[in-house]
This record gives C-alpha cells, structure tokens and sequence, in this order.
C-alpha cells in the first residue's frame, strides 16, 4: 500500500488531477441535443445491445424467442438500463451538488465537480430522449430502493460514496465500450453510448482518485462500516439494472424472466466480465475484503 498523502501533498495531487480534467472537459464535451441525429429512424430488425450479454441469452426462455422478439427484448432491456442510469445520475448530482457544498469554490477540485454535476444532467436528458424516441415504458428500480436511496443520497460520502459511484459509472462503461464500435448495434445507441463512454472517462478518474485518497491509512472500524456500505448500494444498483417489467414486452411473465436470469449462469457471467475491473481496484485499495465480500458474491460481481 502507498502511504496516505496529507495536507498541501494532498491538495497539490487533487488540484493537479483536477485542472487535467478540466481542461480535458474543455476540448471534448458534448451537448446531445445538437450531436444526436434524434430524427434518424430506427433500422429494422439491428439489436439494441448484443444478444450474448443479454439476461436470458442462453436459456430455456431465450430459445423460445424469434429473432424479432429478441430485438424487442433488446430494446426494453437496453432502455431499463439507460433509465436505471439516469435514477443514479440523479442520485449522483445530488452527491454531487452536497459534496461542493462543504468545497472551497476557488479550487479546480470543487469546480471539476460542478463540471461533472453538468456533464450527468446533459447525460439524463440524453437518456430521457432516448426513452421517448425508443416509445418505451418508465422502467426504474423497485420501489424500496428508490425510498432506501432517497435516505442514501442525503447521508453518503466518503469512500464508499465514491466507490458506489464507480461502480455504477464503470460496469455501464464496459458494456457501452463493446457496444459504441459495433456496427450490428442500433445507430442511436451507438452514438448515446460513445458520448457517455468519453465524458465517464473523466468521472472514473476522478473518483478513482479519491477512493485511493480517502482509504489510505484508514482505521480498521471505517474501512468495514464504508466495505459494507459500498457493498450494499453496489448490490442494490447492479440488481436494479433490469426492471422486470422488461420481459412484458415480448409476452414473459416478469417474475418469471427475473427468475431465470438471476440463475442464468451466462447473464452471472456478464455481470461479472461488468464489474471485473472496478472490483480489482476496489480490492487492491481494500473498499472490498472482510465480511461484507459475501454481498459482492451474492451480486454476481466478484
Ligand atoms: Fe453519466
Ligand atoms: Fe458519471
């Protein structure tokens, strides 16, 4: 382990990354309003995200699917995502907004993360268009955990405010990598995802720096309390990825398409391959380890 950066070390190390950032956010952001080509159709019969990280792929269920019906799927399951996406942006820009709020305004850190505030509302309103164009239900997490989060977004922070942030930011980005280059995927998701994928780029960087920050030298009492405390929101973000409601859409009985999702060992595989990297660095700055390992197992994601 590093040993833990303080005072003006620290602040130099958080300003320096921080005026990178800015001046990356500079040269390349976007406004998905005028980038998007919203008024382009749809192409019959493309996916809206590959079929192989799709949560039925490979079962029983998914056999009895045409390749019309699996397009269908692809598109709710794909715009489940998005949505549950712009629930945790929404989340994340209230952090966000209380974070600054104890900030010196003067610091590049501080404004990087009013930068960032700007960059997760332009994202919601891209994904809120989206929705609308793909003519989709409101899909969003059960409703115990929107209530549970409406208390998480009020209290968190620290570490396992920034780890949960991460891992919410870089499973989304490792399947919106696949997805933006391939040419099999629908033009419009492609183009939603390479804007969030560039823009995120910036977001892990940042948090990633503060979750190395922050659990450095920390005592053995906070490491557990904020090992558990990012272990539950990773597992109530993850779990909430797909509303079940999706299955509807192509006559599968939501309870039933949860069901043999969440035992389908191909789809445990996929949110494993998700998070693979995000778990790596949480383990070796040890945000995970201990008891609460056994939430991350339980969540398909280590
Ligand atoms: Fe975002
Ligand atoms: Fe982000």
């Amino acid at each position: 382990m590093t040993p833990p950066l303080t005072g003006t070390d620290l602040e130099s190390r958080r300003e320096h990354v921080a005026g990178r950032l800015l001046e990356s956010s500079a040269r390349h952001s976007f406004d998905p309003m005028t980038e998007i080509d919203w008024d382009a159709p749809l192409v019959d019969g493309l996916p809206f995200m590959p079929f192989e990280r799709m949560s039925l792929y490979g079962t029983e269920l998914w056999e009895g699917l045409s390749h019309a019906q699996r397009v269908e799927l692809s598109k709710h399951e794909f715009s489940s995502g998005m949505q549950v996406g712009l629930w945790f942006e929404l989340i994340l820009m209230q952090l966000l907004s209380r974070y600054v709020y104890d900030q010196d305004p003067r610091s590049r850190h501080a404004q990087y993360a009013l930068t960032e505030l700007g960059d997760e509302t332009r994202h919601s309103i891209m994904f809120a268009r989206a929705a609308e164009k793909l003519d989709v239900p409101h899909y969003k997490p059960h409703w115990l955990t929107h209530e549970v989060s409406r208390l998480a977004k009020a209290t968190m922070g620290g570490p396992s405010m920034w780890g949960a942030v991460l891992v919410a930011e870089e499973t989304t980005d490792r399947m919106q990598r696949i997805m933006m280059e391939d040419e099999n995927i629908q033009p419009l998701m492609r183009q939603v995802n390479r804007i969030h994928v560039i823009e995120e780029a910036r977001h892990v960087r940042f948090a990633r720096d503060e979750v190395a920050n922050r659990m450095a030298g920390m005592n053995l009492v906070m490491r557990e309390f904020h090992r558990h405390v990012c272990a539950v929101m990773s597992f109530m973000i993850i779990d909430s990825m797909i509303d079940p409601r999706v299955y509807a859409s192509v006559g599968i009985k939501p309870s039933e398409g949860r069901a043999a999702a969440l035992a389908n060992p191909h789809y445990q595989e996929t949110r494993r391959w998700m998070a693979e990297k995000i778990t790596a660095f949480l383990k070796e700055h040890r945000l995970i380890g201990g008891p609460s390992t056994v939430i991350w197992k339980r969540g398909h994601l280590i």
